[in-house]
């Protein structure tokens, strides 16, 4: 019988899709330089088709044929970083086929670290595209259980590599431009980027011409409301909620004395650690029919700016 990796890297081979574990999130993966494979994962997925894919290498050495004219800064950070949460965008080489990179010039590439998909990258040989395995514009998953929830009858196999150790997805720089620009914070922090390139890098806004879905202002939602709150103010916000909704929850790490109607659900201070529960705990509380998430974010440090970048956009007003 072929290991569960093996069975995986057939499937690619023969245009598959397989769900894979990485060290950020579970990712929905095809063959990238198979074009019919590639768009099946934006039909799953319910994904636009301008919007593009992450591909997904077994080494740094790897870049070559997938980007060109790399940089001695894109060099340093493929370095100091992978494998790791950090996906850089790069001028598109020739083996970035246009349905990966959107038509656009540059393509996301990354090594992720996790020792399941690293085996499976090695046997395979080639680029893998992966998207977050979740319909677009949902919460991203991070166990195997997720994704057979959500995407289950739609893949081929997922791989079931263990809960993520990081819980939100990778920080992406790019690299395109004159100055580096962080598009959406993740674990490797502008600070840590910026102590490899020993010059400034850029962090982004919402709205910016990138076409990038993570940077939607609304994005990674849950179906319940949710309000983003202070710790001081969760009891005066909580007592106007209560008025309309009958079933809230409060995500925060302390709760004031509450309303019989409101359920704490206690996170962690330590920001690494809230990470790591933040999405598996907003769709638990979607499944156990939640019509109110109030959260109260981790200190903004480390990875609380990434929990708290996706909490902002968890809370947006949907269109
Ligand atoms: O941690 C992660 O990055 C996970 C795991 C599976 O690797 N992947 C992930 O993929 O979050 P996805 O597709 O859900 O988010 C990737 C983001 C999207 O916002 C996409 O638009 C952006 O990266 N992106 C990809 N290629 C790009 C490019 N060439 N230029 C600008 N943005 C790009
Ligand atoms: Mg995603």
């Amino acid at each position: 019988m072929a290991s569960p990796v093996e069975q995986a890297i057939a499937l690619l081979h023969s245009g598959g899709l397989v769900a894979i574990p990485t060290e950020t999130v579970y990712g929905l993966a095809a063959d990238a330089e198979n074009e019919l494979a590639v768009r099946r994962i934006f039909a799953v997925k319910g994904r636009p088709s301008s919007h593009p894919v992450i591909v997904h290498l077994p080494e740094p050495s790897a870049l070559a044929g997938w980007a060109r004219d790399v940089s001695a800064e894109a060099r340093a950070l493929a370095e100091a970083f992978w494998p790791g949460p950090l996906t850089l965008i790069l001028r598109r080489g020739p083996r970035a086929l246009d349905v990966v990179t959107g038509g656009q010039d540059t393509v996301g590439l990354r090594v992720p670290d996790h020792p399941l998909t690293r085996e499976l990258l090695r046997g395979f040989g080639g680029g893998v595209a992966a998207p977050s395995a979740n319909r677009f514009g949902a919460v991203s998953p991070t166990t195997a259980d997720h994704v057979r929830g959500e995407l289950g009858g739609e893949v081929d196999l997922v791989l079931d590599g263990g809960p993520c150790r990081v819980g939100v997805e990778s920080t992406i720089v790019d690299l395109s431009a004159s100055v580096p620009a962080v598009l959406r914070p993740g674990a490797i922090t502008p600070q840590q980027l910026e102590r490899v390139l020993g010059s400034p890098v850029r962090t982004a806004t919402t709205g910016s011409t990138v076409r990038a879905p993570g940077l939607l202002p609304s994005h990674y939602a849950p179906r319940a409301g949710l309000y983003l709150v202070a710790q001081e103010e969760v009891s005066a916000r909580i007592a106007t909620l209560a008025e309309r909704a009958t079933r809230i929850a409060l995500m925060a790490a302390e709760a004031p004395p509450l309303p019989s109607t409101v359920e704490h659900v206690p996170m962690p201070v330590e920001p690494a650690a809230f990470a790591r529960k933040l999405y598996a705990t907003l769709r638990d509380l979607d499944a156990r029919g939640f019509e109110v998430i109030v959260a109260v974010p981790p200190a903004e440090t480390g990875l609380g700016i990434a929990v708290r970048d996706r909490l902002r956009r968890a809370a947006a007003p949907r269109s």
